[in-house]
This record gives structure tokens, sequence and C-alpha cells, in this order.
């Protein structure tokens, strides 16, 4: 999972898609923390993303970086111990302008049974599992 890390931290940015019924949407996003061995994003409950995240968690992320893509598939399941957004905003000390552990709107999604693959036009792809 660290390797996951890795690069989407380096890409900086990702591309979160999500299920609205039989719609699928997709957005920016760039929070990427790691809490007790898990892969954690962020979000807000007023968000469209963290209800058809709560509907459906079936996700997939995308990010490109010098010459390779990821895409990590899996469930986003959100994770409300208090102690799990507080350490995601402490990774991103810029969010705590408009986040805080205790403001009933902030709230972190763990992956589960995710695959992320690495991909290239030049390797051959690489699958991590965690
Ligand atoms: C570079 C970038 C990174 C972003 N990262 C996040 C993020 O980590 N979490 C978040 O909730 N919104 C983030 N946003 C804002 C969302 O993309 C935006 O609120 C989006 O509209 C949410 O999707 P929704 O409208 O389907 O709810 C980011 C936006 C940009 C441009």
């Amino acid at each position: 999972m660290e390797k996951v890390v890795k690069f989407l931290k380096e890409a900086g940015v990702y591309y979160l898609a999500t299920v609205d019924g039989n719609q699928p949407r997709v957005r920016p996003f760039g929070t990427v923390n790691v809490f007790n061995g898990k892969l954690y994003i962020q979000t807000g409950k007023a968000k469209d993303v963290s209800k058809q995240l709560h509907a459906n968690p079936k996700a997939e992320i995308c990010a490109f970086k010098d010459g390779a893509w990821i895409r990590v598939a899996g469930k986003l399941i959100e994770d409300d111990n208090r102690d799990a957004r507080v350490s995601m905003l402490d990774a991103y000390p810029d969010l705590k302008n408009i986040y805080s552990p205790d403001d009933g709107n902030t709230e972190v999604f763990y992956f589960e049974d995710a695959t992320a693959t690495i991909s290239s036009f030049t390797a051959a792809p690489e699958v991590i599992k965690f």
C-alpha cells in the first residue's frame, strides 16, 4: 500500500469516481492519509460525493504521474472514529480553515477490498491489493 500512497501524494491530484444511481460521477480530490494501516480520503457530509458513497460505497480513483497512471478500485467506508478525522486534518493543516473533527460535516473514508493497478505504455501493469 505504501507504493500506492506515494504515487497518489506525488501526483497531488486524483479523480474520484462514484456511482449515482446509474450515472457515474467524478471529481478532483487530493486528500490521502494512512491511519491504522488503512488508506483514507476526506470529504464533507454536505457534498454529493458523500451522499453517493453512503448510498453505494463502490468507488474508483485515478491519477497520472510521470507517464504512469494508477487506478484504485474498491469500497470507500466511512470511519466515524474521531482519531481518524484528527489524523487527516493534521496531515492537511490548511483544511483546518474549513473543517474540524467535531463540526458534524468532516468525514473520512477508508478503502476496503481495494485493488490498485499502476499502468504505463512501457511496462506491464502492477497490481497491488490492500
Ligand atoms: C485539486 C483539488 C483537490 C480537491 N480535493 C478534495 C478532497 O480531498 N476532498 C473534498 O471533499 N473535496 C476536494 N476537492 C473539491 C471537490 O472536487 C468538489 O467539492 C467537488 O464538487 C465534490 O464533488 P461533488 O460535487 O460530486 O460532491 C478538491 C478540488 C480540487 C480542485
